[in-house]
């Protein structure tokens, strides 16, 4: 039988408004978001596993939700979401299982969605906190017999960034050292940072992906948007995840002009 290869596009910090008419650091993320979903829409096939990163919302409002949840019942793909640091969890979870399930099989893959908006700082930061970090210490050794990729809003990891590092997971540490018993997770992804990175970090694949809305400058000390032109579309990022447990990941930018 051939490989089978299990195909996940994220789509991260959508950033959008309860009324739509508002703009975001002054871009319509709203109609940005839609022709991005359009463009997935046409590019991708009907068996990708689209996921939504956290930041959907700005300020989260149900209409923006709501709005969304219409718009995602017209695509192809099969959807889950977690919540960023700017999300409304309860919200969320009140438009469905489907949308906010914790782990999904795919082709010997397991993928563990986590929540990191606990203890929040006020200023972005977020940590999954005791409970999430016994559910991925479950999850994961439950799952010991598949490839594992780890799907949470905020960077594990530092950006190089005065004002960014600050706001990482909080509790970054202690879910490095989950991770460390555990030599079947292949990946982890996350959003937050609104630019790309990847780092391969104690032999896992640790990818961030540009955000559908906006982009923010590489290690700036203040929050300073992405002022090159190539850097600035929508971006969204691709995984392929082999049976062997190789992932083949690219950002994608998404030129408005073309939509
Ligand atoms: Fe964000």
């Amino acid at each position: 039988m051939a490989n089978q290869t299990a195909r996940v596009v994220q789509v991260t910090d959508c950033h959008l408004q309860n009324d739509p008419s508002q703009l975001y650091r002054n871009q319509d993320v709203e109609s940005q978001l839609d022709r991005l979903l359009d463009h997935l829409t046409v590019t991708q096939c009907s068996d990708t596993l689209l996921l939504l990163t956290g930041d959907i919302v700005h300020h989260g409002g149900p209409d923006a939700y709501r709005r969304l949840v219409t718009r995602l019942e017209h695509l192809p793909f099969d959807t889950a979401w977690i919540p960023g640091n700017h999300d409304d969890v309860d919200l969320m979870q009140a438009c469905g299982d489907e949308l906010n399930r914790k782990v999904i099989y795919r082709h010997g893959w397991c993928l563990i969605l986590l929540n990191s908006t606990s203890d929040p700082d006020g200023c972005g930061s977020g940590a999954l906190g005791r409970s999430e970090l016994a559910f991925l210490q479950k999850t994961l050794q439950q799952n010991s017999d598949k490839h594992c990729l780890v799907v949470l809003h905020h960077n594990p990891l530092s950006v190089e960034s005065g004002w960014q590092d600050p706001i990482m997971l909080a509790d970054s540490e202690q879910f490095w050292k989950v991770l460390r018993l555990h030599q079947h997770v292949r990946g982890v992804i996350c959003g937050h940072v609104h630019q790309e990175w990847r780092w391969d970090y104690q032999g896992v694949d640790v990818m961030s992906c540009p955000a559908s809305s906006v982009q923010f400058k590489k290690r700036c000390d203040d929050m300073i948007l992405e002022d090159e032109p190539a850097l600035q579309a929508p971006a969204y990022r691709v995984l392929e995840l082999s049976e062997s447990g190789r992932i083949i990941s690219q950002v994608k930018r998404f030129n408005l002009a073309d939509g």
